[in-house]
């Protein structure tokens, strides 16, 4: 069986609007989170979802999940100081319902409406068979890693060869069990911001799900408008052939 964790536990402080998170933020009379629960509920190899939520919006959440039929959610579960904190919440709801250690949990944002079916698809392909799938973009420009104002030739990376992680992230149950619930030391330079960087920490390989597709994830204002943008392109991409 498969799984996911929509994340939407913060509070969107670079979106600078005041009061509601940019997750419940409507474009065309629907609110973003809606559009992302919709991708997951309407494929047929998602089992279950549980969602994560700042606590003072979980009766809202709820009321929108009614509101919009949303079939597949089997908990609203309060959500934690940060991304990894919710994240381990939610690991603990699929804990509480007995899911199997081969059931496969996808990780997503609520912020990234954009997903598309075929990446869900691979995302559990690739993590049947190798336990764990992450999804990445080529990125466009050339990359450079600097931690000052300079850089030598070989700070810079070959550009096909770079690409920058979005999600879903996708583990077995008993891989984030591991990770999440069994407390291991961490002690690493770099930030250990989500699941695939922490899952390779611990020595392991990750298994790249590539797509070209536009999967933004809503952090400013100006995503909001360019969200609004590719929702109106999805609609009509039959028509314009795109
Ligand atoms: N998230 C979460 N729990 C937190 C923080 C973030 O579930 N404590 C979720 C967000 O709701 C979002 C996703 O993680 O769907 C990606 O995080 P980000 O875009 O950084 O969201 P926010 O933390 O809300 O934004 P900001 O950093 O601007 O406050």
């Amino acid at each position: 069986m498969n799984y996911v964790i929509i994340l939407a536990g913060g509070v969107g402080q670079r979106m600078h609007n005041t009061g509601m998170p940019k997750q419940f933020l409507s474009i065309f009379q629907k609110p973003i989170i809606i559009y992302t629960l919709e991708k997951f509920d309407n494929c047929k190899e998602i089992d279950g979802i549980v969602v994560v939520c700042n606590s003072a919006w979980i009766d809202y959440m709820n009321e929108l999940i009614n509101k919009f039929s949303i079939k597949k959610v089997i908990e609203v579960v309060s959500g934690g100081k940060d991304r990894q904190g919710s994240l381990k919440n939610g690991i603990s709801i699929l804990e509480k319902n007995n899911i199997n250690d081969e059931d496969l949990v996808l990780i997503h944002d609520a912020v990234r409406p954009l997903v598309q079916p075929n990446i869900i698809m691979e995302n559990i392909r690739i993590a049947n068979k190798y336990g764990n799938a992450v999804t990445v973009h080529p990125v466009i420009e050339s990359v450079v890693v600097s931690d000052n104002d300079i850089a030598k030739f070989e700070d810079f990376k070959k550009r096909d060869d770079t690409y920058s992680l979005t999600a879903p992230q996708t583990f077995k149950m008993k891989v984030l069990n591991e990770i999440y619930l069994n407390k291991k030391e961490i002690n690493s330079e770099i930030p250990i911001l989500d699941s695939a960087l922490l899952y390779s920490y611990f020595g392991n390989d990750i298994h790249l799900v590539k797509e070209s597709n536009k999967n933004i994830k809503v952090t400013t204002p100006e995503d909001y408008y360019i969200l609004k943008a590719m929702l109106e392109l999805e609609e009509n991409k039959f028509v314009l052939g795109v």
